[in-house]
């Protein structure tokens, strides 16, 4: 279900799942003190993974404004956003190129640096949420045939066992996002048919397995809150819906655009179809900052209804 601007989502795997989740009291939004987040470029506030992530970051950020992490806490308001997220990274660099702060890297980082002395999160307080999978996709579709069932199997058992890591010192509430089909961003659309075919095959597995792998490893603990936000689906309508909501292009960008690397938005370029934000992605790759303030609102909402997984 996708209703106009208020962007509710529903996906179809929430929904089956719905039929065993656990209805919580309040919204985890509600106690939510904290917000740390791990992932890649599209998460990633300029954290180049070493050292303390407490300090301030660089103020690099893919989406030419701020992006969906930043957004989505300044929507909540009494949260703090402690960001891990480095691009690039992937979730195992052992299993897929990527820097050395893969996921596995960034949990380290989160244990060394973000204890509850430093930071009083607790498990009712702390929201976890998870973003990888974009550059591990990118970084191996093309390699050996079929779409990456094998890889991304062993990617997402290494994802979870990061997760795990993660529950043993007392996360207890998760957001796992998935796949956004960046095959319909220039990055795909260039490749040519057959390749874009690839790539999009191999984005819905690694998706597929991440719901199964999410749902797997979440009836596995009775104590934990689980929730899939399905970036996939809605950015999937917000390409189809273009024009409704408000964007010039489903899938161009604009080169001036696609050079900006801040958080802040600047001023419009006339040789572009409008201001970023009538683009869907600021490059080839990587959404802009106003469609990710679709992700944000309709993360917001998700979290405030009280089915978990
Ligand atoms: C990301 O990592 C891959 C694999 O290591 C590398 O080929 C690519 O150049 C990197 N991209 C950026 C933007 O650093
Ligand atoms: C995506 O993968 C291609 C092929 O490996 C690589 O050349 C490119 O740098 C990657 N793009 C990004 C944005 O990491
Ligand atoms: C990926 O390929 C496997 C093996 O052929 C198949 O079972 C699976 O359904 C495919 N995934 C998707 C999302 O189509």
């Amino acid at each position: 279900m996708f209703m106009g601007r208020g962007y509710t989502i529903f996906k179809q795997t929430l929904v089956v799942l719905s039929l065993r989740a656990r209805f919580a009291s309040a919204s985890i939004i509600d106690d939510a003190r904290f917000i740390f987040a791990f992932g890649d470029s599209y998460t990633s506030e300029g954290f180049n993974g070493k050292g303390d992530p407490l300090l301030p970051q660089n103020a690099v950020c893919s989406t030419a404004g701020p992006n969906w992490a930043r957004q989505f806490v300044d929507m909540v308001g009494h949260t703090q956003l402690i960001n891990l997220a480095v691009t690039n990274a992937t979730s195992d660099n052992g299993l897929l190129a990527g820097p050395p702060a893969d996921f596995r890297s960034q949990a380290t980082t989160f244990l060394d640096f973000v204890t509850p002395e430093q930071v009083p999160w607790t498990k009712s307080n702390a929201i976890f949420i998870i973003a990888f999978g974009a550059n591990d996709v990118n970084n191996s579709y093309q390699r050996g045939p079929g779409n990456g069932t094998s890889l991304y199997s062993q990617d997402l058992d290494s994802y979870f066992a990061t997760v795990e890591r993660l529950y043993a010192v007392g996360a207890r509430q998760f957001v796992f996002n998935n796949v956004v089909p960046f095959d319909r961003a220039q990055i795909g659309v260039s490749l040519g048919l057959a390749k874009q075919f690839k790539l999009r095959e191999s984005i819905l597995e690694f998706n597929r397995q991440l719901s199964g792998k999410a749902a797997s490893y979440c009836s596995s603990k009775t104590d934990i809150k689980c929730s899939i936000y399905d970036t996939h689906t809605l950015f999937t309508h917000i390409m189809e819906d273009y024009r409704t909501l408000g964007f010039a292009t489903p899938n161009d960008f604009c080169v001036s655009y696609a050079a900006r690397t801040g958080c802040d938005v600047l001023p419009a370029d006339s040789a572009c179809l409008g201001p970023v934000s009538a683009y869907i992605w600021k490059d080839d790759f990587h959404p802009s900052w106003a469609a990710d303030t679709m992700w944000a609102r309709a993360l917001v909402s998700q979290l405030s209804s009280s089915m978990f997984l």
